[in-house]
Parts: structure tokens; sequence; C-alpha cells
């Protein structure tokens, strides 16, 4: 059977700052830049979420899209969208909240709830210009 991968993109937006409290105010300043400014700054986000699979012959479907967007929207949309992702988002509380961490937290979350089917890929777009996927490794 032909293996398709099929993806949906979802958007949200969220607020962070980009900040080590293991560092210095001096350290953080350095590293992170207007990116570490103290109140925080928020980006448009573009989620491209992957699933490959079995084209099921009763539908010619991998997988629904819009049952995709539906589970993805409940898991990980809904807990971050016009959130701060330092303060109230429960799974980035414990990581720095840039997009690569955030993409891996996303992994983990949607990775076993996929059926039928298997994540393969997401990308995250934190701007137009700058984006990170992740696979799984
Ligand atoms: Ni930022």
């Amino acid at each position: 059977m032909p293996m398709v991968t099929v993806t949906r993109r979802l958007k949200f937006n969220a607020a962070h700052r980009v900040h080590n409290p293991a560092f210095s105010d001096e350290e953080n300043s350095r590293t992170f830049g207007k990116c570490n400014n103290a109140y925080g700054h928020g980006h448009n986000y573009t989620l491209d979420v992957s699933v490959a699979g079995e084209v099921d012959p009763n539908t010619g479907y991998v997988f629904d899209l819009s049952r995709l967007k539906e589970l993805v929207t409940r898991e990980v949309v809904d807990a971050v969208d016009h959130h701060n992702l330092n303060i109230d988002v429960p799974f980035m509380r414990d990581v720095i909240p840039t997009a690569e961490n955030m993409i891996v937290q996303f992994w983990r979350i949607l990775e076993g709830k996929i059926a039928p089917g298997r994540l393969v890929r997401l990308v995250l777009w934190e701007t137009e210009n700058n984006y990170v996927e992740y696979d799984g490794r």
C-alpha cells in the first residue's frame, strides 16, 4: 500500500520571554537580546502537523484532516493560544519557551494520540522567516 503524508496547518498566538533563570541578568540580556525584554512579547505562530499512513480504501484518506485539526486544537493549541508561555502553560513551565522547546513538548503530547497513521513531522513557524522542525528523534 502506498504511504502518504498529510499535513494540517494551525495558527495561534502566544507571548513569551526568552529567559534562563539560571543566568544573571547580564547573561540573559547578552544571550537573548530583545527576546529577553522583561515584559515579554508576542508571536503569531504557525504549526504544521504531518501524519503518514496508508490510504484507507473506504475513505481515500490517510487521516481525516478536520479530525486532525480538532485533535491538535484540543491537545495543544487551546493550551497555548493567547497564553503566556512562561507563566500559564503547564507543559512549558520547566523549559525556556523557545520554538525548539515548544515543538518538542508538542510532539510529546501528540505522538501517542495519532491513529490511524503516525506523527512524522512538526514544523513550527515563529516568524515568517524563522521556523523549527522536529520528527521525534
Ligand atoms: Ni520571541
